[in-house]
């Protein structure tokens, strides 16, 4: 056990005004609010304003953030903002972020799609609990919408614009970030990705053809992109809770990205829980990348869904293809580590089952040999 945690001190949001409608949608492409319903569950997702960069959207879910943790952005030792559409292509969002709060610290952006923030609240706590930094930031934003093709309707009807933040501060009690699993499969990264404008092919060499063909927008293979989603919730939210020795009725509330119900609902019966279990906001957001699983967070704390001293889990999957969990302690304290004895307590009784069985299926399988070969010394 680590003798420093990374405990959560202060979260935020921020989701910019303009509501973008499924009706809205009917009106672009040809779609339908009962298509997109029934297939993704998502009614309507939140648009940046004309001016509105990533690095305002970070700042603006950043401050509430650091209110609440009592810090000012000078305090700072780190900042990590997790974005796959900042706003140029270098240099990453997050020193605009770091400049625009008046911090004075290092930073960085983490580019892994939907999985970003988890990586980052990952690699944050990483900091924490080898005793060099007190004090981190931990944003999520995405501005999909930029990045989307409005005559598209296989990806245009999913996106959304968010941000949500954190703030991670040392703690000798448990919390935060208990277990983890950072997934990567690169052999898919073409199921989800922007074709043009990287090094593949450059604006300057491929210019029109980007244009011709919208090839600078996201491209995704739905189909594909959603069986690995289906198949990676659920195994990888129950591997970071054995690791931790817990079983689901331990966990307060699952916090999966907010891609599609039908998604979220799979997992659910994978891990024969209530759906109720599952935190979903995706019919005002839809899924807003970076920002999708800590926005669900927030939210879930802000209504009451979760509070200090439940242990949550987070699963994000996305463009990579990648995937990140963890097991998070919201506060921290004893009635959590009270808990995890008990889970403890049934992890040591569940492993002495396995190994009884096996010790009796060893001496089982010695018992037919003894008696095989009394069986032949006695037929010669
Ligand atoms: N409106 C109406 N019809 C549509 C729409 C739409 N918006 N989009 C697709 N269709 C049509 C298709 O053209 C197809 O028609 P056809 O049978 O005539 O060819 C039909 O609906 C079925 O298409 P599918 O793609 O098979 O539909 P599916 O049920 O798989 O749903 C969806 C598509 C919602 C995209 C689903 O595949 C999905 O959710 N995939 C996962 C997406 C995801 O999780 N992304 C997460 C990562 S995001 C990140 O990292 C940034």
């Amino acid at each position: 056990m680590p003798e420093r945690y990374a405990k959560i001190t202060g979260w935020g949001k921020y989701v910019p005004e303009r509501v973008l409608t499924n009706a809205d949608l009917e009106k672009m492409v040809d779609t339908s609010d009962e298509w997109i319903t029934t297939r993704t569950g998502i009614k309507e997702r939140r648009i940046r304003g004309e001016n509105e960069q990533a690095s305002d959207f970070s700042v603006k879910s950043a401050l509430p953030a650091l209110e609440m943790a009592g810090l000012a952005a000078k305090d700072l030792d780190l900042i990590i903002v997790a974005c796959s559409s900042p706003d140029y292509l270098v240099p990453g969002v997050a020193t605009i972020v770091q400049h625009k709060l008046g911090a004075r610290c290092g930073a960085f952006q983490i580019t892994s799609g939907c999985s970003g923030w988890v990586y980052a609240l990952v690699t944050a706590t990483q900091f924490i609990q080898a005793g060099t930094m007190d004090n981190i930031l931990v944003i999520g934003t995405d501005l999909v919408s930029y990045g989307v093709d409005y005559t598209d309707r296989t990806t245009c009807v999913l996106f959304g614009d968010a941000s949500a933040a954190v703030v991670l501060q040392p703690s000798e009690e448990p919390a935060g970030v208990i277990t983890y699993e950072l997934g990567s499969d690169g052999s898919g990264a073409e199921h989800l990705y922007v074709p043009g404008a990287g090094s593949v092919m450059p604006i300057s060499k491929y210019g029109d053809r980007l244009v011709k063909e919208r090839l600078g927008y996201i491209k995704m293979n739905g189909p594909e992109v959603f069986k690995f989603a289906t198949r990676t919730l659920a195994s990888s939210m129950k591997r970071v809770m054995d690791k931790a020795g817990l079983l689901p009725e331990d966990i307060a509330l699952f916090i999966p990205h907010q891609a599609n119900l039908r998604i979220i609902e799979t997992a659910a019966r994978m891990m024969h829980q209530p759906l109720d279990k599952f935190m979903i906001n995706l019919q005002k957001y839809g899924n807003t990348s970076a920002a999708s699983v800590p926005l669900a967070l927030v939210e879930a704390i802000e209504e009451g869904k979760c509070r200090v001293g439940d242990k949550v889990v987070l699963c994000a999957f996305g463009a990579g293809l990648t995937w990140a969990s963890a097991v998070v302690l919201l506060g921290s304290g004893e009635v959590s580590l009270a808990h995890s004895w008990l889970s403890l307590g049934r992890l040591a009784k569940r492993t002495v089952g396995k190994a009884r069985d096996a010790v009796q299926a060893f001496l089982l399988n010695v018992q037919m040999r003894r008696l095989e070969a009394k069986r032949k010394a006695k037929a010669r």
